[in-house]
């Protein structure tokens, strides 16, 4: 039976330390929670290997899976998660940011804005400073100043709010001559820093993550690939509702990367996430479900709304697992 908590604010670790009014639950197996196993933060990060993947699956019955943190509220929800980042950038600026687009983060965008512009000037100063991120994922074939672009996205929410050289702001180039190539380059960039710290994940209605779609192995690295139709349909909202204008191709970091990650926090939010969100923590991780890959990761977070949760909300009621 899955045991629930309260993490409370005595909790060491600031990095899981939601505010009272969430619930977090450790999945899976039923222990006292602490702070070791809440974040579970001192062990080693994943290196997706076809090996690796075939031990993690098979030691995941004895493991519990990511931490879910639910909020009721989603301006809490967002006002979290942008702690996270924030913090992240002034207490570990060693390794970049992983950053993703998409409809949930713009709140989340719109919360840092507003948290650094709180700061005092020294402390803004030394963000702009430290700043480094990368982000998973751009559409192939949009230049970066038209506004459907992710470029476009992460300028006007993220770098021109937040005041920070966009020379520190890393996308994958869509518009090269060559994606293939251009793909390969950004992730011999991203290696070149030593790999991600903190990634910040959204959830397609698919299970995708970046734009790794499936069929998706853990260990697909980054790279040039097609958008499923369910995907184009997903996001046609910026293209006029139209899913055929949305661009047909993306460069994406593979699962690879993305689990090589320190840390993962997956945000979902809305009820068309609800099923998606259980199928990914509770089935056993599949090519078919790519999100699912993420219960192999030793540090992962899942922040979520009361609707996004309210399946994993059933199963804790009937005393299944979360995991
Ligand atoms: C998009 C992006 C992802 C994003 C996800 C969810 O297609 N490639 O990075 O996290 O799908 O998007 P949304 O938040 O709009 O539902």
């Amino acid at each position: 039976m899955c045991k629930s908590c309260v993490i409370t604010t005595e909790e060491p670790n600031w990095w899981l330390t939601p505010p009272a009014e969430a619930s977090c639950f450790i999945g899976g197996i039923e222990q006292e929670p602490s702070a070791e196993r809440a974040n579970g933060w001192d062990r080693e990060p994943v290196v997706a290997t076809a090996e690796l993947v075939t031990a993690a699956t098979a030691h995941l019955a004895r493991q519990s899976g990511p931490t879910l943190v639910r909020f009721a509220d989603p301006a809490g929800l967002a006002d979290w998660v942008a702690s996270l980042l924030l913090r992240d950038r002034l207490l570990r600026p060693e390794r970049p940011l992983g950053l993703a687009t998409g409809r949930t983060m713009e709140p989340v965008y719109a919360a840092l804005a507003r948290q650094v512009n709180d700061l005092p000037p020294a402390k803004r100063q030394e963000l702009r400073k430290r700043w480094c991120s990368f982000n998973l994922d751009a559409y192939v074939g949009l230049d970066r100043a038209d506004p459907r672009s992710f470029a476009a996205e992460m300028a006007s929410r993220l770098t021109t709010p937040l005041g920070l050289d966009p020379e520190r702001v890393h996308l994958p180039d869509g518009q090269a001559a060559d994606p293939h190539a251009a793909a390969e380059c950004y992730a011999a960039q991203l290696a070149a820093t030593g790999g991600i710290g903190l990634q910040l994940l959204g959830l397609g209605l698919n299970g995708h993550v970046g734009f790794n779609e499936p069929p998706c192995e853990a260990d697909a690295s980054c790279r040039c690939l097609e958008l499923s139709p369910a995907t184009r349909h997903q996001n046609a909202e910026a293209f006029g509702g139209n899913p055929e204008a949305v661009p047909g191709r993306a460069i994406s970091l593979g699962l690879r990367e993305i689990l090589a990650a320190e840390r993962l926090l997956l945000v979902v939010t809305g009820e068309a996430k609800a099923e998606v969100l259980a199928r990914a923590l509770r089935e056993p991780p599949t090519p078919e479900l790519p999100a699912s890959w993420i219960q192999l990761h030793p540090r992962a977070l899942v922040v979520a709304d009361g609707a996004a949760a309210s399946l994993l909300d059933a199963s804790r009621d009937q005393g299944e697992s979360l995991a």
